[in-house]
């Protein structure tokens, strides 16, 4: 009987999951459907031929993290990149997205601009050239705007040192120019202003005002060949009001980013297709591994490759383009079936000695040279005009290099399917993630011991609510209700749990020279309050390691109190090493607590945050508090709340 209800139970909650996760999850992270209705027109000259014309390509290289005290090499190799890559690369343009500097302190806890790592940066730009050589266009990222308090500040560097900001401090647009059409190339600074230091400077924030300046570059973009987005922050961490960057961005072809590092490679492919129909494309980062890109445009087909720095020869081919990426509906994918020649763009600071293409194992021959990088080999598109094949390419240079590239293509617009892990990165707002993981972790805590003090104000508590299910879920059920039943424990807990999602967590120097107050949803400084979602993630984290363990272990110590005092044993002389055996829950408890208090806070926000700390500094005093109590408890209040007997159980 018991054992059935459980099965249905356990069915049930796999059930809701389930439905949760299809109108939370898939919904949000599955590829658009395409009106391929409408896909006709995409296929009007001009077509891919072996001229070498109607093509442009451009570079991006991400955070950067210029640092004073960290391996120079960022710099330096950053130097040979803007000599000897961009000479043999020679992109139209650079975008550079963000984490120009790194500005943080030496502990990587303090955070805050140096002026020496944007003179590093700007000699970067002076010393190579390379602003004479192509069109830099950089924009800020959150580390840019580490304890900057405005954009009119001093230490908003980016005004000073970058190529861009003297002209822009704030989001731009760039139009290029050619023979062949016109290009536009829209940047997104979300940083928050004021920006606050590390670490709650990790999501990015868009006003009306600044959407509704993008907006404005939207529309001026729609009479352009294509649009091209690129800022620092993933759109799935930017807080703003609806309808949001994504829609304004509608009409892009794509939205180059950096900010997460391919999350340390554990998504090295970050890519996706947004619902709104373009690509989103993060960017792994220069700091720790070298990483950049390039992407062509090809008779308005848009290709683009993630190469490690000093790696050669760089392989990309534009026609036919890889199917992954592929945007039927605003690219004229109609072109590669009326094409005459596979092109690609080899690059090497030596001389390129052959290039060799297959189509589905098969070889088809080598690629000759049309002009610079541009390689072209005939193909019959129509032998291919149907499904997905895979075409491959080997380069070898001078240098003694070789490079093989495989990727698929499809003519007839068969759509493939990007990595789980990028679509749930960068599909989902990981804003609401956030705050949903906050909200079921607090409830979690908070519900059942209400539900217990409750029960017990209207003498109810009988074994019912201890019946047995397994051992452990009961073991957990008693001592919660052990918690919930005295006063001593039970209002600090919920006091505790109710502050830390209302109230202020600590006040300190969110930025030089202005005391601020951190809360939940968000940081009031100089008036304004700017949102910051890393703290949801913050308060999920302290439910789970802190609140949730203190209660099963106040709860484990009321039990253990009782039971020695029932016994009428005469409490054993507690040595040192029955203590740190009892109770190493608690030390460890207090110890976490001190210790990201220390190192969070204080390292961060500096002495006043530590001090006026109730979310960390406080919590590992009311653990302790909490201990006491709980050694506290007298035999009278034993015999006012009896322990619901296994015996009574057993029959109940
Ligand atoms: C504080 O805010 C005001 C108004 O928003 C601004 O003028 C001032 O510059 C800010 N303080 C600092 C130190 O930036
Ligand atoms: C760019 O757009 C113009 C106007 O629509 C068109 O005539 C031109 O062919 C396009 N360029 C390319 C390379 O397709």
């Amino acid at each position: 009987m018991k054992s059935s209800i459980l099965v249905v139970l356990f069915l049930a909650l796999v059930i809701s999951c389930g439905l949760l996760v299809k109108i939370f999850i898939t919904d949000k992270i599955r590829r658009p459907v395409i009106n391929t209705s409408a896909l006709s027109s995409r296929s009007a000259p001009p077509f891919p031929g072996a001229k070498e014309d109607n093509i442009f390509w451009f570079a991006q290289v991400s955070d950067l993290h210029f640092s004073i005290f960290y391996d120079p090499a960022r710099v330096s190799q950053l130097k040979e990149f803007c000599s000897t890559h961009i000479d043999a690369i020679k992109p139209k343009l650079v975008l550079v997205t963000g984490d120009l500097t790194d500005a943080k302190h030496k502990d990587l806890q303090g955070s805050g601009q140096f002026q020496e790592e944007w003179t590093l940066y700007n000699d970067v730009l002076k010393e190579t050239g390379v602003l004479k050589k192509t069109t830099w266009l950089d924009i800020r990222g959150n580390h840019d705007a580490f304890d900057v308090p405005s954009l009119t500040n001093q230490k908003n560097f980016y005004r000073t040192y970058s190529a861009q900001g003297k002209k822009h401090f704030h989001s731009y647009q760039h139009v290029e120019v050619l023979p062949f059409g016109k290009y536009i190339f829209n940047a997104v600074d979300a940083c928050p202003n004021p920006g606050p230091r590390r670490p709650f400077n990790f999501f990015g924030m868009l006003t009306q005002d600044s959407l509704d300046t993008l907006e404005e570059f939207a529309q001026a973009s729609e009479k352009s060949n294509a649009t091209i987005w690129f800022g620092h922050y993933p759109t799935s961490l930017i807080g703003m009001p609806g309808p949001g960057l994504r829609h304004v961005m509608r009409n892009g072809i794509a939205y180059l980013c950096g900010h997460l590092h391919t999350l340390a490679g554990l998504v090295p492919k970050m890519h996706t297709l947004q619902k709104e129909g373009y690509l989103e494309l993060e960017l792994g980062d220069w700091k720790d591994n070298r990483m950049y890109r390039v992407v062509a445009m090809d008779h308005d087909l848009m290709s683009f490759t993630d190469v490690h720095f000093d790696t050669w020869p760089i392989i990309l081919v534009t026609n036919p383009k890889d199917a992954l990426y592929t945007l039927p509906d605003r690219e004229p994918t109609g072109r590669m079936l009326k094409s005459t020649h596979i092109r690609l763009l080899v690059f090497s600071p030596g001389k390129i000695l052959s290039v060799e293409v297959s189509i589905d194992t098969v070889q088809v021959g080598f690629a000759k040279q049309a002009k610079g990088p541009l390689y072209v080999l005939a193909w019959n598109p129509t032998d291919y005009s149907k499904g997905v094949h895979t075409i491959k390419v080997i380069a070898k240079d001078s240098l003694g290099n070789s490079t093989t590239v495989e990727q698929s293509f499809s003519l007839d617009h068969t759509v493939l399917d990007f990595g789980l892990m990028a679509r749930l990165v960068l599909m989902l707002d990981l804003n609401t993630v956030g705050q949903t993981l906050y909200t079921v972790a607090m409830l979690t805590a908070l519900l059942p011991l209400l539900y217990f003090r409750i029960m017990k104000e209207r003498k109810t508590v009988n074994c019912l609510h201890l019946r047995r299910f397994f051992d452990v879920v009961n073991e957990i059920l008693r001592r919660i209700y052990y918690v919930s039943v005295y006063n001593n424990t039970f209002y600090p807990l919920v006091i505790y749990i109710v502050y830390i999602t209302i109230g202020p967590w600590f006040i300190g120097h969110v930025l030089d020279g202005h005391v601020g107050l951190c809360f939940l949803f968000g940081i009031y400084v100089n008036g304004t309050l700017i949102p910051s979602n890393l703290t949801y993630v913050y308060g999920f984290f302290q439910i789970l390691m802190f609140v949730i363990p203190l209660i099963l272990y106040t709860g484990w110590c009321i039990q253990h109190h009782l039971r020695n005092l029932k016994k009428d044993k005469a409490m054993d002389k507690p040595t040192c090493k029955n203590y740190i055996k009892d109770h190493w829950s608690f030390l460890l408890i207090v110890f976490l607590q001190v210790w990201f208090a220390y190192g969070g806070f204080f390292k961060a926000y500096g002495t006043m945050a530590f001090l006026l700390g109730p979310f960390r500094t406080w919590s590992a005093v009311l653990a302790i508090y909490l201990h006491r109590n709980a050694l506290n408890v007298e035999r009278q209040e034993l015999e006012m709340k009896p322990e619901p007997s296994e015996q009574q159980c057993k029959h109940g």
